[in-house]
């Protein structure tokens, strides 16, 4: 058996320098605007800790991808009002996470103080694993706490070689410990059947694996959205030219399996338009009948009625991706009803719900129903990648 995790309690962190890694790649509007801060509200409580120890925080994220160039538009800057509203003091910010402006700032920080370094990826070097920019942020600090779950299956600088570079000195934050206990809880023989497991969204080739391994542990799969389409294509053996031999390999493979448990249900009717900006042109189809050139933007409502049937009697659910092109009004009544839908099973059966992923947490909030749910993972694909390995590069690199 693996030895405990260390974690922000197995440290005083008195006079110490924290490098917290967190992650602050938090989904913004057009304006700017934060549209849902839990990755924030999360990682404060380690943050707190630290303060109350009468440590000096020094915290680094990445924001977006801007694979390796500085710009305004990837910049966090736009955090420290945020971040100094919550800690009720004062947050610091330096305008790169490595040079000689780090040092300066971080010689003058005081027991309890915070300070944000700029974006990570503004290097290239973050992106992989690379010595010389891992020791160029390590060099200052004492102990390294990763609390950054949602970048946690990334082999990347900050995750993976600068702890390394720690020794023994290093450990999880609270938000990494609390999606630990909770990821745990639903793997555990201890979550309730039926257990239904909802996936959307468009990146199929890396939930496949999730859908593989999952076969055999939940009652019920439900997937929607873009994901959805290479499985139908697939039962139909119709358009399948476009999905690659590896994937077809598995969809292959889960369909067999599927042919005796039957817990795989797909969308039977899709919403479909031919012009996006077009309202005129908007059809719901069945799903065997789509006519050409039309596009597949929605879950239709016979869809929405079979998943519901589904949720409601289930007592164990974990819900990650989309049903269509929700953020066009239009084309978002499918992920918002199952958004909604999961909300109302929770309270009113009480029974266990995981959502994770930008796009689903986004629903919940449009919905008003966000704290209904049990858990909230900050992690999309480091949550499913976490379900499917039960553990995560970052998690392990904290053990050795
Ligand atoms: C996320 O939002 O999933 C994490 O912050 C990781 O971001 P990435 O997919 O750009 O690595």
């Amino acid at each position: 058996m693996m030895n405990k995790i260390k974690d922000v309690n197995d440290f005083n962190f008195k006079n110490k320098i924290a490098l917290v890694r967190v992650d602050f790649n938090v989904p913004i509007d057009n304006y700017g605007n934060i549209t849902d801060d839990t990755r924030i509200k999360y990682s404060i409580p380690t943050i707190k800790k630290i303060i109350y120890d009468g440590g000096k925080i020094v915290l680094i994220s990445h924001f977006g991808r801007p694979k390796g160039i500085p710009s305004k538009k990837y910049s966090i800057k736009f955090l420290i009002p945020i971040l100094s509203k919550i800690l009720k003091r004062s947050v610091q910010f330096c305008e790169n996470c490595i040079g000689k402006y780090v040092e300066e700032k971080i010689f003058k920080l005081k027991n309890g103080d915070v300070l944000l370094l700029e974006n990570l990826r503004f290097h290239k070097s973050e992106e992989k694993e690379d010595n010389k920019f891992s020791f160029e942020l390590s060099k200052y600090a004492d102990i390294y706490v990763n609390d950054a779950f949602g970048t946690s299956h990334r082999i990347h600088s900050s995750i993976i070689t600068v702890p390394k570079l720690f020794k023994n000195k290093k450990c999880i934050g609270f938000l990494m410990k609390k999606e630990i206990y909770n990821l745990d809880k639903f793997l555990s023989k201890r979550s309730k059947k039926p257990i239904t497991i909802i996936l959307g969204g468009a990146k199929i080739s890396s939930k496949i694996n999730v859908i593989e391994k999952f076969i055999d542990f939940a009652n019920y799969i439900l997937i929607g959205g873009k994901m959805s389409y290479p499985f139908i294509s697939m039962i139909n053996n119709k358009n399948t030219d476009d999905i690659n031999i590896k994937l077809k390999k598995s969809i292959t493979n889960i369909l067999y399996k599927n042919k005796k448990k039957n817990i795989i249900i797909l969308p039977e009717d899709v919403v479909l338009s031919k012009n996006i900006n077009n309202i005129n042109h908007i059809k719901i189809t069945s799903i065997n009948s789509i006519p050409k050139k039309w596009e597949k933007l929605d879950i239709g409502p016979n869809s929405i009625t079979n998943f519901f049937k589904i949720i409601n009697k289930s007592k164990t659910i974990l819900w990650n991706g989309p049903m269509g092109k929700f953020e066009i009004p239009k084309f978002s009544r499918g992920t918002m009803s199952i958004a909604k839908k999961i909300s109302e099973i929770t309270i009113k059966k009480n029974i266990y719900s995981i959502v994770g992923g930008g796009d689903s947490l986004y629903a919940l909030k449009q919905q008003k129903c966000i704290n209904n749910i049990s858990y909230l993972s900050t992690g999309g694909g480091a949550m499913l990648e976490y379900l499917k390995n039960k553990t995560l590069p970052g998690i392990k690199i904290i053990y050795s």
